[in-house]
């Protein structure tokens, strides 16, 4: 009796606030002009959803409003670069006077790295940090005050399964997915009596431009497509598992093929593990 009840609280899904739909809900997506984030947009869209899409390039944004046929009354485009997320209150706040309330923030955006570590200069390895962890944290902060004053609202984070290990030519990258472990599993223990949710997103390999728009060691794109990207899973059944991670209200989420294999033999085998990464590709 008691081991039946350890394990229905141990199960992820068994936790409140699971919802029908995103009809009507407020949801907030940077990385929204490309890949997953916006392959997301089109998922939300389809349950109706009201979608804020945040990313640099505005004529990009436009395009994905367009073809997710959203309107003014549905959508709104907030274009800046996540390396400056200084007017995160701003932003928040415009989203409040249009929309009145945040229901949903989803931290996609987000920039990955193919450089060894003696290769990267301190800039770049900042730049990757702004971009990937302290855009998250800002952007969350910002929307907090309103999810706690409503008593209700998740935070959603693309992390990766290299925010589970290490990996050749990700040192920094990897580092910056590792922290955002630490700092959303804190932020979800504080605020979840509070009504707050927090699902942690760990896609392993998923066919985006990801590759292409990862750092070189001196910032510049490496403009390459890894091979092992180019037959991944696509974008839209990696957004069709992140929406339905939000809908059960799982608190953490691997999404991905066989590579996703690894972060449970790190956990059960790490000794194996260590002899597998090793020979692994960094493409
Ligand atoms: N694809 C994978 O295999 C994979 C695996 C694990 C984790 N992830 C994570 O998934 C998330 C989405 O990546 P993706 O695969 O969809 O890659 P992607 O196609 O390259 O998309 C990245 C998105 O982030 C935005 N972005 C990048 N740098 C930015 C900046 N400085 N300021 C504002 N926006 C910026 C880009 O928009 P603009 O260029 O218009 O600014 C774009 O919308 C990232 O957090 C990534 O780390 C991806």
């Amino acid at each position: 009796m008691l081991s039946l009840r350890l394990l229905r609280f141990a199960r992820n899904d068994e936790h409140k606030n699971t919802m029908d739909d995103l009809k009507n809900k407020v949801i907030w997506i940077t990385g929204a002009s490309s890949g997953i984030g916006e392959a997301l947009v089109h998922e939300c869209a389809k349950q109706q959803a009201i979608i804020i899409l945040s990313a640099r390039r505005e004529s990009e944004l436009q395009r994905v409003v367009k073809q997710a046929n959203l309107n003014d009354k549905n959508s709104f485009i907030l274009p800046f670069d996540l390396t400056d997320t200084s007017k995160a209150n701003d932003y928040a706040q415009q989203i409040i006077s249009k929309f009145g309330k945040i229901d949903i923030l989803i931290n996609n955006g987000g920039q990955s790295q193919r450089s060894e570590s003696i290769e990267t200069s301190t800039a770049t390895e900042r730049t990757l940090f702004e971009i990937n962890y302290f855009s998250a944290v800002n952007l969350s902060k910002a929307v907090l005050p309103y999810m706690l004053k409503s008593g209700a609202g998740k935070i959603v984070v693309i992390s990766s399964i290299a925010g589970k290990f290490g990996f050749y030519l990700r040192s920094t990258y990897s580092a910056a997915k590792h922290a955002l472990h630490g700092y959303f599993e804190s932020l979800r223990l504080e605020t979840e009596k509070k009504g707050l949710t927090v699902l942690m997103v760990c896609p392993g390999k998923i066919k985006t431009n990801v590759s292409l728009n990862a750092a070189n060691g001196d910032g510049k794109s490496h403009n390459q497509m890894d091979a092992s990207h180019e037959n991944a899973m696509s974008a839209e059944a990696c957004a069709q598992q992140i929406i339905s991670g939000i809908l059960t209200n799982k608190e953490e989420v691997f999404i991905g093929g066989k590579e996703l294999l690894a972060v449970k033999i790190k956990r059960f085998f790490p000794n194996l593990f260590g002899k597998i990464i090793r020979k692994q590709s960094p493409y």
